[in-house]
């Protein structure tokens, strides 16, 4: 007999919770409790305790260190943000806001592999599938089964009767299992129907991509806990309405997380962007309030442009909106420029926007990001053909970047910028031919561009 009891759990964080509350205690987020109904398998009363199962303790030297080789998924960008490809027996988790391209760049990905994939929709029809292969130009690909299935105790007979080379789930919030009574995408659903998947990927070697919605808020559907479940997960990013995407890597447990895949969303697909810095449309010197800024992220460095708009306010709380960039840093920029560097931004509204729809974590980024809104403060353009590279601290000062000040320059150099402005700390070992660099103590000297 199946055992069942009532246990409630807040679809925002996933904790469990005896009652039913208005509000959870832990993530403080109103109506997000939910009652979900879990059934046990009981043993059987009188019925023999299972014998133990027989384990044997290795060590290092005797594990065959060749399983660990990697399968590569076809997709440079792709293989980077892994450290390199799919391990066998990994379980991925990509999360990313609606109509982002989570499915395209997995179906991608599955239709390029040179391997047998199982592609499991439960969100799309199998003639939806095939139109998105047309649109990818690869419908012809016999190597992909599709699955178009939501329950698990059928996928998984069928995925150990076809034995495919690497999985795909699309998506694990359509998902169901029977050990949980419990609506799909709830998230005890969720957490079973995950640690099946990663229990199917360690029995079996095979590397399984999950596909996770995410939240208003911005983080995976379903429990924080699932994020701890699986070994790695990938974020795919970007402003649905611009052409870029940004994919990267939260966790992973084999490979670094600094790595990022760099998209251009085409008619065709997903293709991999070889020259970032060419995403910039190279209007910055003309107009006031744009400034062009080198950043690192990874192990590559380009420039991107910053753009802001600083007016003056028509209502009483000046509004501070930003795109593509951490509004705490744009909060903090303007608190060091109002207090080291004199201006008056308190009746004024403030709009940052980094161009190409792309959201940079580097904080190299802050020197730009300042020059743009004294330029457009001032109402007047920056110099033509110059780029900006640093950190602003507390106090006003410019302080160096952590990644890689020589790849930037060279960037900079290609793209035919002539002058950058660095700390005055910032340690370079070499500076290409044609490029000037302007070392500068405190955001205040930005005063002397005008
Ligand atoms: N013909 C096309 N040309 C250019 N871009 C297209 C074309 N068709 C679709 N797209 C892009 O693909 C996106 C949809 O991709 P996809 O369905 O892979 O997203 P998703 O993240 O899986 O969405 P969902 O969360 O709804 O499953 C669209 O938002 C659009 O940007
Ligand atoms: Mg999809």
């Amino acid at each position: 007999m199946a055992k069942s009891g009532k246990i409630y759990y807040c679809q925002n964080c996933g904790t469990r919770h005896t009652q039913w509350m208005g509000q959870c205690p832990v993530c403080k987020q109103w109506n997000t409790i939910v009652e979900e109904v879990v059934s046990r398998r009981d043993v059987k009363k009188g019925a023999a305790a299972p014998a133990p199962k027989r384990v044997r303790t290795l060590r290092l030297t005797d594990i065959d260190g060749q399983s660990g080789r990697r399968l590569t998924t076809s997709d440079s960008e792709l293989d980077t943000v892994l450290g390199g490809g799919l391990v066998p027996g990994s379980v991925t988790l990509l999360g990313g806001e609606p109509g982002i391209g989570k499915s395209t760049l997995l179906l991608q990905a599955a239709l390029r592999m040179p391997y047998k994939v199982l592609y499991v929709s439960g969100e799309e029809s199998p003639a939806q599938i095939k139109m998105r292969a047309r649109r990818l130009g690869m419908d012809e690909n016999n190597r992909v089964l599709i699955l178009p299935e939501t329950h698990m105790q059928t996928i998984l007979p069928e995925a150990q009767r076809e034995q495919p080379q690497v999985i795909v789930v699309d998506s694990i919030q359509t998902l169901h299992t029977d050990y949980v009574d419990s609506s799909p995408g709830s998230v005890s659903q969720i957490r079973e129907t995950a640690a099946e998947w990663i229990r199917y990927a360690k029995e079996t070697g095979t590397p399984v991509l999950l596909i996770g919605h995410i939240t208003k808020e911005g983080v995976i559907a379903g429990p924080k806990v699932l994020e701890h479940m699986v070994d790695t997960v990938l974020q795919f990013e970007g402003d649905r309405y611009h052409r870029f995407r940004i994919l990267r890597a939260l966790k992973n447990r084999y490979g670094n997380t600094r790595e990022i895949g760099l998209y251009e969303m085409t008619a065709k697909g997903l293709e991999p962007v070889q020259n970032p810095s060419g995403i910039i449309p190279g209007t910055h010197g003309e107009a006031s309030g744009t400034a062009l800024g080198m950043v690192s992220e990874g192990v590559r460095s380009f420039a991107v442009e910053t753009q802001a708009l600083v007016s003056p306010s028509v209502y009483g709380t000046p509004q501070r909106s930003v795109t593509g960039y951490d509004l705490k840093r744009l909060h903090m920029i303007l608190a060091v420029l109002e207090k080291r560097a004199g201006m008056r931004l308190l009746q004024n509204d403030v709009f940052l926007n980094i161009t190409g729809g792309l959201r940079i974590t580097d904080t190299a980024l802050d020197l730009a990001v300042a020059a743009a809104l004294i330029s457009s403060y001032e109402d007047e353009p920056l110099p033509p053909d110059t780029a900006f590279m640093g950190e602003i601290g507390l106090t006003g000062e410019i302080r160096p970047v952590s990644g890689d000040a020589r790849q930037a320059l060279h960037e900079a150099a290609k793209i035919g910028i002539r002058k950058i402005y660095v700390s005055a700390h910032q340690s370079l070992e070499s500076v290409p031919d044609g490029l000037e660099v302007v070392r500068w103590m405190k955001v205040s000297q930005l005063y002397h561009l005008f």
